[in-house]
């Protein structure tokens, strides 16, 4: 009999355990349980206070911000409802702890193959200072096929990148575009490694709290700098390392996609001459955007900095600086040999990469013409 009763006793619990357990698990596929679009990994760049390593003259500014932990589970958003820039952020999720990807990119008209591709020397040096990293020299044709591909699920990306109006403008956007999607480094074609990217980060700094590196392109410590520069300290963007999803990277795209829609709709386009490249695309535009991150609330506690960040922080610089996840190279590392702005030459331990200007597809008198 006791086992009897026993043996009911068993199958109650038995059947009440099965009844929970579908129940949990019908309730999980009918509340689709995703992350919030907000980069969560965003937060968990674990950065200090400020700080100056002695050794290496790594800053940390601000420390980064921690997002409160999700509660649970979070129902997903509507994505028609979500803007632009967080559906950038849900598509290419931004995750500092993650390697930098061993991608190199380039582009030009044509392939290393092509009996007019005039690159080869500068081309090779990219190879033969990184072995074991996938070397891609991407032409027009194969760069529209790619942007399809990559940014089929954010069409206004794809239709803003058709729109643009001058190559210049679409080599721009798309040296953007790629590293948004896949991380790696950009470089212009016209570029020679000096040394393996390996050496860029210093080795104390650990690969895991950096997501971006960059570097000075100009640095005009003269009262006329106006009538050269467009900005006081420009940062460059002919070379280019990041993770993918790069909150820096994230907001370029959604400014340039919005701006470019934007003059779509006002017929506008047409009317972008060189000069203006500058700002809407290039190197001013990258560097309002870099600096604006460094002071935004959003990645960086403020509470913790010593005032703003701008370009005083960065003038006149010979080693390296970190801002939150972001290590700033002085102007030797990417324009070496230049001689002026206080840039070293080629042979100094600091020159990462020579730029020659002749790929860039817009000459070097007007890349600097102001405003
Ligand atoms: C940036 O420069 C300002 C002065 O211009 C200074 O007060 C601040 O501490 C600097 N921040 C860092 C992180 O170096």
């Amino acid at each position: 009999m006791l086992s009897f009763r026993r043996a009911l006793v068993a199958a109650a619990f038995f059947i009440s355990v099965l009844f929970f357990a579908t129940r949990s698990t019908s309730g999980a596929v009918s509340s689709l349980a995703v992350q919030p679009p907000k980069a969560q990994s965003d937060s968990d760049s674990k950065q200090g206070s400020v700080t100056t390593g002695a050794s290496n003259n790594a800053v940390h500014a601000g420390g980064h911000r921690n997002w409160p932990s999700p509660q649970g589970q979070q129902t997903m958003q509507d994505p028609s409802k979500m803007t632009l820039y967080d559906r950038l952020a849900y598509q290419f999720p931004y995750d500092v702890e993650t390697k930098f990807p061993a991608y190199i990119w380039q582009t030009w008209r044509w392939t290393p193959a092509h009996a007019e591709f005039q690159f080869r020397e500068q081309e090779a040096t990219w190879t033969e200072q990184h072995p074991g990293f996938i070397h891609e020299v991407i032409t027009d044709q194969v760069a529209v096929h790619l942007i399809r591909l990559l940014y089929a699920s954010v069409p206004e990306v794809i239709e803003a990148y058709a729109a643009l109006p001058l190559a210049v403008l679409k080599a721009d956007f798309f040296r953007y575009l790629i590293l948004l999607a896949r991380g790696g480094i950009y470089s212009d074609i016209d570029t020679y490694a000096i040394r393996s990217a390996l050496d860029w980060i210093p080795e104390v700094v650990p690969r895991n709290t950096v997501g971006l590196v960059i570097g000075i392109e100009a640095d005009p410590d003269r009262p006329d700098w106006k009538d050269w520069y467009s900005r006081r300290v420009q940062f460059c963007q002919w070379t280019i390392q990041a993770k993918p999803g790069h909150p820096v990277l994230r907001e370029v795209v959604t400014r340039i996609t919005e701006e470019t829609l934007r003059r779509k709709k006002a017929g506008s386009l047409k009317n972008i001459i060189d000069k203006n490249v500058i700002e809407f695309t290039g190197p001013a535009l990258w560097t309002d955007v870099i600096f604006e991150y460094f002071n935004d609330p959003r990645y960086f506690d403020m509470s913790q900095s010593a005032g703003p960040i701008d370009w005083r922080n960065f003038t006149g610089m010979e080693n390296r600086r970190r801002i939150g996840d972001v290590i700033v190279l002085p102007i030797t590392s990417f324009s070496p040999g230049v001689q002026q702005m206080g840039a070293k030459d080629t042979d100094d331990p600091m020159a990462f990469v020579k730029h020659d200007f002749e790929g860039t597809w817009k000459p070097e008198s007007e890349r600097h013409i102001g405003e």
